[in-house]
């Protein structure tokens, strides 16, 4: 599918989607236009109505908008119904598509690694959106244990209630953020507490092997502990770049190589 594409969000200038589909286009020899579009805050569905109108082949919505595009779709990819967040729109048969390509993203990128995630046992330390859209490739990926750790573990509880019938193969459960223990091959921060300049603290009693900080280009003390610790880290670039592949393959057929773009 050539033709004009964007992404919508608000604010949308600091976006490097449009950077990587055309990278990925050209490696590709596929022609295309893909733009930065910036969406009222109240003005989302009125926004996409727009796109779709003047041709709009697909679209990447991004912060705060993701809920609202899972809540506009005709249908939802099982991924994306899971997530109950969408990040890939196209229109089909007059029909508007969504699906959700974050927690893949994140999985590829953990792959083009090399670190294994067939029967680990992983923490995410958050539930918010983003833990919400990556729990399910994960254990796709065979994870075998996945620990959800909130500050508020009301909000971890209602995560995994919802989700534990979409994942019956993985042992799912739940901790306060102030309480880490045990030993896990794996630990994603996926809270948001880095955007901010907040810091995680990580204590000697949990033990982890691999860590991956999910938000990038900002100083992130939950990375410091890990290197601190000579653990092997990485940040989430890989997932961003992993997302947009997946997005890009959806809309034009073809796949770009994730490790020609690291
Ligand atoms: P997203 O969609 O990016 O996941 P979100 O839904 O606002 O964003 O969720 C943010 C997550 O980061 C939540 O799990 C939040 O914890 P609470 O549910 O207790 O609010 C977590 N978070 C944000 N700042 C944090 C901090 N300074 N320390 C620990 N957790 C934090």
């Amino acid at each position: 599918m050539a033709g004009l594409f964007a992404v919508i969000g608000n604010p949308i200038e600091q976006s490097r989607s449009p950077e990587l589909h055309y990278a990925f286009a050209e490696k590709l020899g596929i022609e295309l236009s893909y733009q930065k579009r910036l969406a009222p805050l109240d003005g989302f569905e009125a926004s996409v109505t727009e796109f779709f109108a003047q041709g709009g082949s697909g679209m990447n919505v991004t912060v705060p908008f993701k809920e609202q595009a899972y809540a506009l779709c005709d249908v939802l990819t099982e991924r994306a119904q899971i997530a109950k967040a969408v990040n890939t729109l196209w229109q089909k048969d007059g029909q508007l598509y969504g699906d959700n390509t974050d927690g893949q993203g994140l999985v590829d990128a953990i792959l083009e690694l090399n670190w294994s995630l067939k029967n680990t046992r992983i923490l995410i330390l958050g539930a918010g959106g983003a833990t919400r859209g990556v729990i399910y490739p994960l254990v796709k990926a065979g994870a075998k244990h996945i620990t959800v750790a909130n500050r508020t573990l009301v909000r971890a509880e209602q995560l995994i209630g919802d989700l534990k019938h979409a994942v019956p193969e993985a042992e799912l459960d739940i901790v306060e953020l102030a309480k880490l223990s045990g030993e896990y091959d794996l630990v994603i921060n996926a809270t948001s507490a880095s955007l901010s300049g907040e810091a995680i603290i990580l204590p000697p009693e949990l033990k982890f092997h691999h860590a991956y900080e999910m938000a990038y280009g900002k100083p992130s003390t939950f990375i410091e502990q890990a290197k601190a610790r000579g653990v092997p880290t990485t940040e989430g670039f890989g997932m961003l770049v992993g997302q947009a592949v997946e997005s890009f393959a959806i809309w034009h057929g073809v796949k770009p190589e994730l490790k020609d773009f690291l």
